[in-house]
């Protein structure tokens, strides 16, 4: 019989992998741990693969460990036990040529004040062996609205600039994957915009993005799969429609005409309950099943004379889920 080549080379996809996505990824970490020197284990056995071209969003609450995790993949701490591949490099025995491939925004704003915005950028560049380029670096400083502080030393920039200052920097070698910590922590509305859409053109570019944030709309908007870290374990990887959908939660808000003490005993269930003062009924549902019950919902107000002035629904957001999961936990 004949066998198809290509069916049999295909490597298993790990779990929940996007059917539209091939199945090696660009990032391999396995069975990582990390224990701070004091023995706090800041990451317990953490597996994760990041497929080329994605963007991977990391959400998790305050000393969660994300920093810590993309320290270690960046190479800047070690890690206590397992690997981590990145574009088929060990980073730890094959640290040079891993790290060439990664540009890195860390979280903690590092910069040389006198030198200025060209200089910097340039010179992080020259790091990793690249040939110099004034074309490409004027592309980023133009679309990081950086060209007219170009000549600027780094200490007469605002905090936002500082900060669009260090993704110019994790770009100047033209990496093939790119972590983002906390990219957009103190950078103003609009350019928080101009920032995603050129993340999203690096995307189409074919660079990988790893984010972390904690405006989870961000994450909302722009993540292709989403990772939450609990206490230093990874304790979820969905793709985002997936888990938006998953978890459809939906939640009907009827304003009452006259506000209610308590709910009719007859009325008393789970789904329901009274909010404001007594002067809103919430009603949540799931948008996934066949039937919402909101018709019969209705009908039983009427029969308890409770009448209401207006109603309205909302979606559960990503902000929802990730209360819920991170809340569950503590
Ligand atoms: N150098 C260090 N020595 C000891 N403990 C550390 C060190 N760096 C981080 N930690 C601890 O590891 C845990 C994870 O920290 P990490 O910075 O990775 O969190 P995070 O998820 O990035 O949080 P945040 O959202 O605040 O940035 C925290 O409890 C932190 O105190
Ligand atoms: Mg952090």
């Amino acid at each position: 019989m004949l066998q198809c080549p290509l069916e049999s080379n295909t490597a298993p996809k790990p779990l929940n992998w996007p059917e539209s996505m091939p199945s090696n990824p660009i990032i391999s970490v396995k069975n990582l741990n990390k224990r701070y020197a004091g023995g706090f284990q800041a990451l317990k056995s953490v597996d994760l693969d990041i497929h080329e071209g994605e963007i991977f969003a990391l959400l998790g609450p305050n000393g969660a460990g994300k920093t810590t995790l993309i320290s270690i993949i960046c190479g800047i701490a070690n890690p206590s036990d397992g690997t981590v591949i990145a574009d088929g490099h060990d980073i730890l025995k094959d640290y040079r040529s891993a790290r060439s491939k990664i540009g890195l925004v860390p979280q903690e704003l590092t910069t040389d004040a006198f030198e200025s915005v060209w200089a910097t950028v340039t010179f992080s560049r020259g790091l990793f062996g690249k040939p110099p380029n004034p074309d490409y670096i004027e592309k980023i400083l133009k679309d990081l609205s950086l060209w007219d502080k170009r000549d600027n030393k780094i200490m007469s920039l605002s905090g936002g600039m500082k900060r669009r200052l260090m993704i110019a920097k994790a770009l100047s070698h033209e990496p093939k994957i790119l972590f983002l910590d906390e990219p957009t922590a103190g950078v103003d509305v609009e350019l928080r915009k101009d920032m995603w859409e050129m993340v999203r053109g690096l995307r189409e570019n074919g660079v990988t993005i790893i984010l972390t944030t904690h405006y989870i709309e961000e994450a909302e908007d722009m993540a292709d799969r989403i990772g939450v870290i609990r206490q230093g374990e990874l304790i979820l990887v969905e793709e985002k429609n997936e888990l938006m959908s998953q978890l459809g939660q939906k939640q009907l808000n009827i304003q009452l005409q006259v506000p209610l003490d308590t709910l009719p005993k007859s009325l008393e269930d789970e789904s329901l309950s009274l909010e404001q003062e007594g002067n809103t009924l919430v009603y949540r549902y799931n948008s996934q099943t066949e039937s919402s019950g909101i018709a019969t919902l209705l009908r039983r107000l009427d029969e308890h004379g409770i009448e209401f002035k207006d109603l309205h629904s909302r979606e559960s957001s990503l902000e929802d889920i990730f209360i819920e999961l991170v809340k569950s936990s503590t």
